[in-house]
């Protein structure tokens, strides 16, 4: 029998074409057009699964888009990992800002990737890491050395909200037992720091419609004397943050858990470059909520952004027009211990009452998550710790994301079970940007770390 490296050696070529493959799958979940699409990439998972030994494989059929199942059970005395992903991806647009097509991967060398990259809708977020447990799975069965009991469920909705995730994960309490959950779809601080991410942050994201004059009107003739809806959202939508960029919803700060002076302190310490920040983003100056840093503005603060404004002539040339009606999508990234219901509630009392008597406003809720905090004092970090430590011979740091996986709180109160955030991402990755792509030394760091976290997963478990 030929040891992991070796097996591990022999294969990766391998490894990654059949990555290749499967990112050529257009799985865009918030695209109902690219339905059968998503399908198909279902099955392809549910087809890798089988083939490297997975049993029970089940593609679940969803009010929206299936879910992958599968698990194999070694023992009932050895620990059981449930590995979640998804397969599903972000909509590729704009397409033209694409420097090859989003799902023809190729692979191409960059600053940060000297031994190339992976340009490919989904290469980072999540297809790429997902496929890294697959492969992980397969090495283990391949030279026998599978410590624990897996379970994997990859589901195609993480990009709009895991909206039939929870009533699954409900369902299936039995079946989905399991003593922790592994997921890799957050990122590393760079390829020589590594990093586990201990905390998300949660969602709340709204749509709003400011309604004006009943119907579209001259804006010569009209403007000046009528509200423009696109003009008082603005107004509205400046009001949102105070001149210390703080945002102004009442009672948005109210649950906001205070992080002590010393975790403050640690979380500055990890390795950033505010210069070469600036520069890679090409902005001049950055901007955020007085008296915090960049690592705590993305980390610890929740926020508020529009995502979206649309509403009047958006085509060619110029037409004059006061437009009757004007549209928002506005996202808040919520911290412990803000509860995403309540904080829809206030925005929504609040958006409202912004308004003037001159426009009608209608305030939706699209979807929410709760944020997270994972312990590191627990089995399941050490092990993880271990495992990076192992790999990459540096002590992973513990970073928190700013990023949302909003079924992640769910897991802790549903399955019982806390989250392993082990990703291998780069925050420069482009995930849901044009030009996405995934390192191969990411790739490959990651399959070769997964069998270390099993492995001293089940020692410490002993
Ligand atoms: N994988 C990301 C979340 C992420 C990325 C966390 C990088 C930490 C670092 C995930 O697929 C994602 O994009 N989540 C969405 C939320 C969802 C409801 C659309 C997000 O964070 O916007
Ligand atoms: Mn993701
Ligand atoms: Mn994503």
């Amino acid at each position: 029998m030929t040891d992991i490296n070796t097996y591990f050696k022999n294969n990766k070529q391998r490894f990654l074409d059949e990555l290749l493959e499967i990112l050529k799958i257009p799985s865009v979940s918030a695209d109902p057009n690219y339905a059968g699409d998503v399908a198909k990439m279902a099955e392809a998972v549910a087809q890798h699964l089988k083939t490297v030994g997975v049993d029970k494989v089940e593609v679940s059929k969803t009010a929206g888009h299936p879910i992958v199942y599968g698990e194999k059970i070694i023992s009932p005395k050895a620990p059981t990992v449930l590995v979640y992903g998804h397969y599903d991806v972000q909509p590729p647009d704009p397409l033209e800002l694409w420097e090859s097509p989003p799902f023809e991967p190729v692979i191409k060398k960059t600053k940060l990737h000297p031994d190339g990259a992976i340009f490919a809708r989904g290469s980072c977020d999540d297809k790429g890491q997902v496929f890294m447990h697959i492969k992980a799975f397969e090495m283990m069965m391949q030279t026998n050395s599978l410590p624990c009991n897996v379970k994997f469920m990859i589901e195609g909705e993480e990009e709009v909200g895991s909206k039939n995730l929870e009533r699954y994960c409900k369902e299936n309490k039995k079946k989905l037992a399991c003593d922790v959950v592994l997921i890799s779809d957050t990122s590393i601080i760079d390829n020589k720091t590594p990093s586990l991410t201990v905390g998300l942050r949660g969602l709340c994201y709204m749509e709003v419609e400011v309604i004006g004059p009943n119907k579209d009107l001259h804006s010569g003739v009209y403007g000046g004397a009528v509200a423009n809806p696109i003009n008082v959202l603005c107004d509205m939508i400046a009001s949102l943050h105070d001149d210390k960029k703080k945002v102004t919803v009442k009672g948005f700060y109210d649950d906001v858990q205070k992080v002590s002076n010393k975790e403050r302190k640690m979380m500055n310490e990890a390795p950033y470059n505010e210069k070469q920040y600036m520069k890679d983003l090409g902005v001049a100056e950055l901007m955020g909520e007085k008296g915090y840093t960049t690592i705590e503005r993305t980390g610890i603060r929740p926020t508020l952004d529009v995502n979206g404004i649309w509403g009047g002539y958006i085509g060619e040339g110029a037409k004059t027009v006061l437009p009757s009606a004007a549209y928002a999508k506005i996202s808040m990234r919520l911290v412990p211990d803000q509860d995403p219901a309540k904080i829809e509630k206030l925005f929504q009392k609040h958006f409202e009452k912004l308004a003037p008597e001159s426009v009608k406003v209608k305030v939706t809720a699209q979807h929410g998550g709760y944020p997270v905090v994972v312990p590191t004092d627990s089995v399941e970090y050490k092990a993880s710790e271990k495992a990076m430590e192992q790999t990459f011979g540096k002590k992973p740091l513990p970073q928190r994301g700013g990023g949302s996986i909003p079924i992640v709180a769910m897991f802790d109160q549903v399955l019982k079970a806390k989250s392993v955030l082990m990703g291998f991402g780069l925050d420069s990755d482009d995930i849901h940007s044009p030009n996405e792509h995934y390192g191969l030394f990411n790739f490959y760091k990651g399959i070769e770390t997964i069998p270390y976290f099993y492995k001293y997963y089940a020692e410490m478990k002993k």
